[in-house]
């Protein structure tokens, strides 16, 4: 077996199917740069790049991407949550820097038994930090900027340092700009027990088990003003319609699942199909790779209630 190849800067640099990196499990090759520090990560930067986090959100294509992937890894996937005195106080504690690249789940557990609270809401969200950051991930019992002190941000013009309310964040929406690569961050959390964060968890972890558990990346589309979008799409009479081998939830119609085999494309059409037969204008939560348009539909649609063509 031969090596994968290293850049100047000493990122590890392979071709890669991306399916392997997403929940959803489909995507084509690309090349993917894994780095573990600034320099690397400037390297990366300097050609046309994307970036990639826990995959949980994303439908890419099935001819991949030709931007170079980076995917945090080494030290920017490690976390230190030794609180800093200097920033820590009382009960309110500022932890060290946690990585882009640090498993989510991972750390709300970590969090738990040290009975450090504000990121319980977040629950069972299969992310990275970064990317949870990028997309403030959450539920209606708290969001990822809930416990954010300070964040490091590479942009094209190097790297920044803030704090969240230099940011314009909202609903599944940090206002950090599409490209710009949250790197690390310093956690402001609350001083709790391990029992109380770990009620807050139970509660935020009941509200997802009707959620499907087959490979998906989550919900499709943003909830549109304080209707569910799931309710939306299942009052469309779309629960169990299928593309190829993707299907809308029967669990959860916001839901889109990968029976195995299926293309982006599949989950294209679904998209489409949705957007079609739902009255209210849908904002998408999947990002698309390449991104642009929806795909066409290219298979039949089966499977689902709803009259198929012109009622
Ligand atoms: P990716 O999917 O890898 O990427 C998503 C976007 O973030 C891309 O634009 C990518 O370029 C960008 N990105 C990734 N890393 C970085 C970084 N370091 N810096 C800047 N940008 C970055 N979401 C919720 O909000 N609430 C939920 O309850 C929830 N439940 C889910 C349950 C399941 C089973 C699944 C599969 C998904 C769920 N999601 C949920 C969706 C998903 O987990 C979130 O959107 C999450 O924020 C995606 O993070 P990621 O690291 O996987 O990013
Ligand atoms: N509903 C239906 N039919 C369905 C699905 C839902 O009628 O097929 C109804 C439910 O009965 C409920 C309402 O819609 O009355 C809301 O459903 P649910 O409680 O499942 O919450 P949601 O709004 O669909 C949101 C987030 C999830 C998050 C859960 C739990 C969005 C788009 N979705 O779902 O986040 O996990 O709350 O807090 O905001 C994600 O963003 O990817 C995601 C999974």
């Amino acid at each position: 077996m031969t090596a994968a190849p290293h850049s100047r800067t000493g990122a590890r640099v392979d071709r890669l199917p991306l399916a392997r990196f997403t929940t959803l499990g489909v995507g084509g090759e690309a090349e993917v740069w894994f780095v573990s520090d600034h320099a690397q990560l400037a390297e990366a930067m300097a050609q046309p790049y994307r970036i990639l986090g826990g995959g949980s959100n994303l439908v890419i294509a099935d001819e991949g991407v030709p931007e170079r992937v980076i995917r945090l890894s080494g030290p920017l996937a490690e976390r230190d949550l030794m609180p800093d005195p200097a920033l820590s106080d009382g009960d309110q504690i500022v932890t060290g820097w946690v990585g882009g690249g640090v498993p989510l789940p991972g750390l709300v557990r970590a969090l738990q038994k040290l009975g450090l609270g504000n990121l319980e809401g977040t629950v069972g969200i299969p992310a990275q930090v970064g990317g949870a950051v990028w997309m403030n991930a959450g539920t209606r019992y708290g969001e990822m900027f809930d416990g954010l002190h300070t964040l490091e941000i590479a942009t094209p013009d190097g790297l920044r340092v803030v704090a969240p309310g230099e940011l314009r964040w909202g609903y599944r929406d940090s206002g950090i700009p599409r490209g710009h690569i949250v790197t690390r961050v310093r956690l402001k959390l609350q001083r709790s027990t391990p029992e109380e964060v770990l009620a807050k968890m139970t509660l935020a972890d009941t509200a997802r088990k009707g959620q499907p558990k087959m490979k998906t990346p989550g919900c499709a589309f943003k909830n549109p003003g304080g209707v569910g979008a799931g309710r939306l799409i299942d009052e469309a009479g779309l629960k169990g319609a299928r593309v190829g081998n993707a299907l809308i939830a029967p669990e959860h119609a916001n839901f889109i699942v990968n029976l195995g085999g299926a293309t982006a494309s599949d989950v294209h059409a679904l998209l489409d199909l949705i957007r079609q037969r739902v009255a209210v204008p849908l904002e998408l939560e999947y990002e698309l790779w390449p991104g642009g348009a929806l795909g066409q539909a290219t298979s039949a649609v089966t499977g689902f209630s709803w009259p198929v063509g012109p009622e």
